[in-house]
């Protein structure tokens, strides 16, 4: 038998997932590890802790497989993207926490690039708005902030990676520095034309070139592991960041094809094919995972607080006890009655991009009980990810573009039967649930496994996914036209500030 070892690298938890050809599961591991709030807005991670969990969870789920190192024919890294990690070449030391994606700490170097008026310059280079969400100005902010550490990156004695490469890094002993086109992408650092660090974003940047690793395809050679690890060397043959992956993973691999992950966050994305094209409406522009050196766009958006509004309900209001109830208290009322509640705790992110915004309930009455306002925070996620795809179909037809026919889903919250069907209505397109929802994990192992030869091609890969279930529309469009004009009304309200 031939398997796979898929490495998913989360914002909250590290997973290892054996894989069989088919595309089964047959051994996984999972580890959460602490998340550091040093001040307000910022998040870090210990990259030690990363890398032990990584290790434990591969030999757990290797364990539970049943299977031996030397059976695993390849393996597969995907993880939480943008995360800043900067280490030393010679002792493998961490400099200092990894920063995470979503640390806003490096927003005053973001304003300057924008006074300087670069913006316009690094959206055309790198398909991104000029924020703190990617990784080039946290990089700035260690470079700056750490004494001693830029000089020594000049020294040439530093290392940077994202989180891919860390890994990398780690499992290879120290002999590989690399990262592939999908996490490159989201540095703010690659000019995503030519899949290669831009020396101009580096120089106004001010960050040393040879900190940088080398830029692979997502499928490729990235090293084989330490023999000293698995008792045996395993080739690492596919690597692309967690969105990418599950788009990957979704088999939407022509233009046009869209998929929607329902974590803490969701994340819309919808493939462009090898057309680089810059958003009118609100999204960024990203590489997707390439299986070869041929380009390979996306356009994104993301929405920040998804599930994380149950989190918000069972935790904070204590409205529940575990996250599933929601649904069953949801259904106890017919519809929301009315309420609209805008989950924007941390500001609006895609197509807003409003940082000021904040949680806003409306439409209370005295007969509001907590069931309409956890039937409105369910379907404040399909609102959310409703205005994604709407600025996504938009773009779509300002290229010429078929529009949208389907959106294929995963993530935790995607068994959640209610929202499924209310998203489908608010499209006006069927929703479509894959019977492996593991679809990020599946992607990192369908990569690795096309470069391993344990499939011939993206056709292969298309006849191994396979829908569980097909939400069709049900809402007269003109009604999802009148819910969502009432959405847009509660968001310029969460917006007054
Ligand atoms: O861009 C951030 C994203 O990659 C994080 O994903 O699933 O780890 O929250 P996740």
């Amino acid at each position: 038998m031939t398997y796979l070892l898929a490495l998913d690298q989360g914002t909250s938890s590290t997973r290892s997932i054996v894989f069989d050809s088919q595309g089964r599961i047959v051994g996984l591991a999972q580890r959460e590890f602490a998340q550091h709030y040093p001040q307000p807005g910022w998040v870090e991670h210990d990259p030690l802790e990363i890398w032990q969990t990584q290790r434990d969870t591969i030999g757990e789920a290797i364990h539970r497989a049943g299977v031996a190192a030397r059976d695993i024919r390849a393996i597969g890294i995907t993880n939480q993207r943008e995360t800043t990690v900067v280490w030393d070449r010679r002792t493998g030391e961490p400099i200092h926490r990894a920063i995470v994606w979503q640390d806003r700490r490096a927003e005053p170097t973001c304003a300057e690039l924008r006074e300087q008026g670069l913006e316009p310059e690094i959206r055309k280079r790198t398909g991104l708005r000029v924020d703190a969400y990617f990784s080039a100005t946290k990089l700035k902010w260690i470079l700056d902030h750490v004494p001693g550490v830029r000089a020594r990156a000049q020294a040439g004695d530093l290392l940077f990676g994202t989180v891919d490469s860390w890994l990398i890094w780690k499992l290879t002993g120290g002999r590989h520095h690399l990262t592939d086109v999908s996490n490159a992408a989201r540095t703010m650092l690659m000019d995503v034309h030519t899949n290669a660090w831009d020396p101009e974003l580096l120089d106004w940047l001010d960050v040393p070139a040879r900190m940088m690793p080398g830029i692979l395809p997502s499928s490729a050679d990235f090293g084989a592991t330490d023999p000293d690890l698995l008792g045996h060397a395993v080739p690492i043959c596919g690597v692309a960041g967690d969105q990418q992956s599950a788009l990957f993973g979704q088999a939407c691999f022509r233009p046009g094809m869209a998929k929607n992950t329902y974590g803490t966050g969701c994340f819309m994305l919808m493939h462009t094919g090898d057309r680089f094209q810059i958003s009118g409406n609100g999204l960024v522009t990203t590489s997707a995972a390439q299986p070869d050196a041929r380009p390979a766009y996306a356009l994104e958006g993301s929405v920040f607080v998804g599930g994380a509004v149950v989190q918000w309900l069972r935790d904070g209001l204590r409205a529940f006890v575990r996250s599933s109830d929601i649904e069953e208290l949801a259904r106890s009322v017919p519809d929301s009655g009315g309420v609209m509640f805008v989950p924007a705790f941390t500001g609006l992110g895609a197509p807003w991009w409003d940082p000021e915004a904040r949680g806003t309930i409306t439409g209370l009455t005295r007969g509001t009980s907590m069931a309409h306002i956890a039937r409105a925070a369910l379907e404040s996620i399909a609102y959310q990810s409703a205005a994604l795809l709407q600025a996504m179909s938009r773009d779509a037809q300002a290229a010429g573009a078929a529009p949208l026919r389907e959106l294929r889903v995963d993530g935790g919250a995607c068994v959640n039967d209610l929202l499924m069907q209310f998203q489908a209505d608010l499209l006006g397109i069927p929703v479509l649930r894959p019977t492996m929802v593991e679809t990020t994990a599946l992607g990192a192992a369908f990569l690795a496994g096309l470069q391993a030869g344990v499939y011939a091609d993206l056709r292969e890969l298309e006849s191994l996914w396979r829908v569980e279930r097909r939400f069709e529309p049900a809402m007269p469009r003109d009604e999802a036209s009148g819910r969502l004009a009432e959405w847009d009304h509660a968001i310029r309200q969460a917006c007054a500030r």
